[in-house]
């Protein structure tokens, strides 16, 4: 059994491991022959030992180690910033899963070089015009689809920071199916989320844009037309964006948009339960300084900080389908959209003051209080909705906007206020009644209490706990933490700085995750996790059985549609290749370890059509078709059918074939292309 080292006895961690061993030994003697069988050529103190472990660092291992072959219990979505891409990490290994590609081409995914269902997601053209496709965004906050509130499994939406565009994933396959221009908004932050029932991905804009994106339309844009009038040309938008239940896809003929005032909307957040049929966006600059150093005008920075308060806005969108159904509302760029002044009439909007600058807008789990982190103010500000809704219904307003947007009352709204700590950002929620509120400028996490019916009223609003995490956290995520069924258990740190933490890669330092057990009264580091790749922004974790992916396709099922393609072709005896003026159209079939036909025939200037259909029904038997000097390069999962276009520009032959180590005769798995002049 143990070997005990009495060299190992450091004076500062003898007594604690003295106290550990005892433990383990207890543990050991009394577990299953399987638990000692693997301590058998050293023991646990004397590996310890070797790498200079403390007990603490032992109970971090066993609290995150997931065995070979055992799964993780999470998935966190992670997004990649400016990759345009999600991750999935297994939670609480911390174990990097799947990369998926949304608004940037990723080859080893056949994404973006030729596969039709990725270049019909890719493709969407910018409205107003632009390049002819984007090729890259800046994802950033994941949107899972819920069922009555809790994540469902079904897809999941990010949205485009740079360019307010929502991409969507089909998690039956972990592919991006649609990548959505939001007409009217340029870019986007937090202001995403699926309702309750994924009836509408909600997308809100960032920095107001030009009404309707007049400036696309080919007028005359100056900063003295345009950016000293900001206040009339400018809005923004809170656009409901329709989900088709089936396929997950957004329908803009179905969705709409509620006109906003010209502040920079942040963060969005959900109703549920009581607060169903509620959207929650807060806001900063409501002062609407465009900057203008210039010309002798402040920073944004400071412009945009004069006033004590901004604003919530709080959208009433169930009332906003009314307003619709009503007609009440403007097409602009393809989208119903209800003006502000309309909005503001008809109880669609109000507006409800939150201390200056402020971050996150987080909805708890019961869907009673509305978090608002302080971000220049150490306070985070609960609000209720029973509150809300009361002054609302008793038209308790301290006055209008600019724009005739009622503004209740702050003191009538508001539950509660907790002094957190400086930088307070975003809040996540456990199954206990807690919050947990990332702290910028302390790095630090704050754990603190809701009001009734979690805690009672003298227990409520008050700080219980707090951690340091490494360093200047961002977003945090616990698991489910922003659904109706929130599990405790874990919570992920996102920070944007790791400094020292991981071993020294250049200028550019991997961003840093950290998992901490929140299982217990006292919060616990237990992990770091480097993220070489992007800037993730935000995350949610969601319980690993309620994803299923598919292990295979059904046999010529199309990625784009779900459906058996027309195209599909069961086996190589199927396989042709039909000729017909400027077109060669081959139907191809793919197997270990052959494509047929494995030779193709064209004239220089022809457009080769190629429909490929991967046979295989094993799992993991994945195929590749790539094209050299093409730009094409296709990945078949098993199953799957996909077509890919291009053009035989020049004379030549060029081999193709497949990427994947797909069997012992892989290298043999090519064919080849034969241009003639
Ligand atoms: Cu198929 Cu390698």
């Amino acid at each position: 059994m143990f070997t005990y080292s009495y060299s190992f006895l450091r004076k500062r961690r003898g007594l604690q491991w003295l106290a550990f061993a005892a433990a383990a030994l207890a543990v050991i003697a009394a577990g299953s022959s399987k638990a000692r069988s693997t301590g058998g050529q050293q023991s646990i103190l004397s590996i310890a030992e070797q790498r200079g472990l403390t007990p603490d660092d032992a109970v971090r291992a066993v609290k995150t180690f997931v065995p070979p072959g055992s799964h993780d219990e999470y998935l966190l979505f992670a997004s990649g910033g400016h990759s345009g891409q999600l991750h999935v990490v297994g939670v609480p290994s911390m174990r990097l899963l799947r990369t998926i590609a949304v608004f940037t081409p990723e080859p080893w995914q056949g994404y973006g070089y030729g596969a039709d269902w990725s270049e019909e997601a890719l493709n969407e053209p910018l409205i107003g015009g632009g390049p002819d496709a984007l090729r890259w965004g800046d994802s950033h906050h994941p949107a899972l689809s819920e069922t009555d509130g809790k994540y469902d499994g079904r897809f999941v939406y990010i949205n485009d920071r740079a360019h307010g565009r929502i991409g969507m994933v089909d998690l039956a396959d972990f592919r991006a199916k649609q990548v959505l221009q939001v007409p009217n908004i340029q870019t986007s932050h937090g202001g995403i989320f699926a309702t309750p029932d994924t009836k509408y991905v909600h997308i809100s804009s960032k920095i107001p844009a030009l009404k309707g994106w007049d400036a696309q339309k080919g007028g005359r844009v100056t900063v003295n037309d345009h950016l000293n009038h900001f206040p009339e040309l400018y809005r923004g938008y809170s656009t409901f964006v329709r989900v088709d239940q089936k396929t997950g896809r957004m329908v803009m003929k179905d969705s709409f948009q509620v006109e906003l005032p010209p502040y920079t909307q942040d963060l969005a957040d959900a109703g549920k339960g009581p607060s169903y049929g509620f959207a929650f966006i807060n806001s900063y600059n409501v002062e609407m300084s465009t900057g203008g150093i210039e010309q002798g005008k402040p920073p944004i920075e400071v412009g945009a900080s004069q006033l004590d308060f901004d604003y919530l806005h709080i959208v009433n969108w169930q009332r906003a389908e009314e307003v619709v159904a009503a007609g009440k509302f403007k097409e602009i760029n393809g989208i119903r959209v209800i003006p502000l002044e309309t909005a503001a009439a008809e109880g669609v909007l109000f507006l409800a003051p939150e201390p200056r600058s402020p971050h996150g807008v987080d909805v708890a789990p019961g869907g009673d209080y509305i978090t608002v982190a302080g971000k220049l103010d150490p306070h985070a500000t609960v609000y209720g909705f029973d509150l809300i809704k009361k002054a609302i219904d008793a038209k308790n307003f301290e006055g209008k906007d600019l724009y005739g947007v009622p503004i209740l009352k702050f003191d009538a709204v508001v539950a509660g206020k907790v002094e957190l700590g400086a930088g307070p950002l975003h809040t996540q929620y456990d199954n206990a009644g807690n919050a947990y509120t990332s702290l910028y400028l302390e790095s630090a996490v704050v754990k603190w209490t809701l009001g009734p019916p979690y805690h009672t009223a003298d227990q409520a609003f008050k700080v219980v706990d707090k951690i340091n995490v490494h360093y200047n956290i961002g977003h945090l995520a616990t698991a489910q933490g922003d659904t109706m069924d929130p599990q405790g258990k874990y919570l992920i740190a996102m920070n944007k700085w790791s400094i020292d933490r991981h071993a020294n890669v250049g200028p550019l330092h991997p961003q840093n995750f950290q998992l901490i057990d929140i299982s217990g009264p006292k919060m616990e580091l237990v992990a770091d996790m480097p993220i070489g790749f992007g800037e993730p922004h935000y995350a949610q974790m969601v319980k690993a059985d309620t994803i299923k992916a598919h292990e295979i396709y059904d046999p010529g099922v199309s990625p784009a549609a779900m459906t058996r393609s027309p195209n599909a072709i069961a086996g190589p005896q199927e396989a042709k290749i039909v000729r017909r003026p400027g077109v060669v159209e081959v139907w191809m079939s793919v197997v270990r370890s052959h494509f047929t036909p494995d030779i193709i025939q064209a004239k220089v200037g022809d457009r080769i059509i190629v429909h490929l259909t991967n046979i295989e029904q094993t799992p993991d038997a994945t195929h590749g078709f790539a094209v050299p000097t093409k730009n094409v390069m296709v990945s078949l999962d098993p199953g799957e059918t996909t077509t890919v276009e291009f053009k035989a520009d020049k004379a030549g032959s060029f081999s193709f074939y497949c990427t994947e180590f797909c069997s012992a005769l892989h290298l043999e798995m090519q064919g080849w292309l034969i241009v003639e002049q």
